[in-house]
């Protein structure tokens, strides 16, 4: 096991060249761990069918064995053996693969019910990441690939965070870039052709482009409070989760944060670059996600300047809230989640 390597040899950075994929797809059938890139956020990538594997990442993770984990393919087609596709499913997975769509579908008795949390359905996503689809050419793997943080903090958009977060604990990582998108893959329930099709997590698609694509309104909430006794519909709804060691707050886009006692800071994280004429109150520092409000880059640079914020002893983070349409949808729904109010 790479644990029981020098330390100081790893990480290890893999290019993302023809040579660094063959290596990542051979540690992968071998049983070992790597951190991939997708289009959405870094990924902790393991052989799907692999219990040993699995259980190895779960480990790494800080995982509950509760929460299941996503299954990466090329497309519906590659997933064939592990999932039962429901017409809808098929029409979604045509329309946005590979893209930031994970569909809870049906599995098959192939997928070990270590992957799924002891559940009947399992996560499915085809991603778009050049770089992923190489390695997933090249093993021709289902692999398992929670997003690449500790349990619960905040999800890396780029090789460094996942060192910064791990150390030599994940020994491979195969370094893509920045992530394009920069927030999670929306979750939607079409498992069961008997009700509306359901979003679990609010992602870069949708309700409305769901709906669209089937024809019919898709739920755009989970189920809340989930009931009695049926577990989390999704485990990544947690209301704490996607959050930095520091305290967070929200503030409508109307309201500025209250000065700190003298001597202390604390960040106001802002969608837009502020007016010259707008001040901040005294110990307040600004950011901004964009400077014109654009929500794309808003969400492509929101971890980053969370992870970057949170080691530099501010006394609280202080994030505006966005309209609540889009990717506002989803840009809330992490915020939310990051100040532990989700
Ligand atoms: O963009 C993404 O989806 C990234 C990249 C790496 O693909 N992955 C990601 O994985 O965000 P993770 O493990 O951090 O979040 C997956 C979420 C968890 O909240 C999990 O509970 C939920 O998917 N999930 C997995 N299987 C499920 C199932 N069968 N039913 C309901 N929720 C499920
Ligand atoms: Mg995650």
């Amino acid at each position: 096991m790479p644990s029981d390597s020098p330390s100081e040899d790893f990480p290890a950075f893999l290019p993302p060249t023809p040579e660094g994929v063959a290596r990542a797809a051979e540690l992968l059938r071998g049983g070992e761990v790597v951190a991939l890139p997708t289009e959405t956020v870094y990924g902790l990538a393991a052989h799907a069918l692999d219990e040993r594997a699995v259980r190895y990442l779960f480990a790494i993770k800080g995982r509950p064995l509760i929460d299941p984990l996503i299954v990466h393919g090329l497309d519906a087609e590659f997933f064939a053996s592990l999932a039962q596709f429901t017409p809808e499913a098929l029409l979604l997975a045509q329309a946005c693969w590979p893209g930031p769509l994970t569909l809870i579908v049906r599995k098959t008795s192939a997928v070990p019910l270590l992957v799924t949390a002891g559940r009947d359905t399992v996560a499915l996503r085809a991603p778009a990441h050049p770089v992923m689809r190489a390695v997933l050419e090249a093993c021709r793997l289902p692999l398992a690939a929670p997003s690449a943080n500790p349990f619960g903090y905040l999800s890396p958009t780029q090789a460094g965070h996942v060192r910064a977060s791990f150390g030599g604990r994940v020994p491979w990582i195969l370094d893509g870039g920045v992530c394009a998108i920069g927030l999670e893959s929306t979750i939607v329930d079409v498992s069961n052709p008997a009700v509306a099709p359901r979003v679990l997590r609010p992602g870069p698609i949708t309700p409305e482009a769901l709906g669209q694509i089937l024809g019919r309104a898709v739920e755009a909430r989970p189920p809340t409070p989930p009931a009695a006794g049926a577990g989390l519909a999704a485990p990544g709804l947690l209301a704490r989760h996607y959050s930095p060691r520091t305290s967070l707050g929200l503030l409508e886009a109307a309201n500025k944060p209250a000065s700190p006692p003298v001597g202390r800071r604390v960040a106001w994280v802002r969608l837009q670059r502020p007016k010259p004429m707008e001040t901040a109150p005294r110990g307040v520092e600004v950011f901004w996600l964009s400077e014109d409000g654009n929500l794309t880059e808003a969400a492509h640079g929101l971890y980053d300047l969370l992870r970057r914020l949170d080691p530099a002893g501010y006394e609280k983070i202080w994030c505006e809230t966005l309209p609540e349409a889009g990717w506002g949808l989803a840009l809330n729904d992490r915020l939310r989640r990051a100040a532990g109010q989700g």
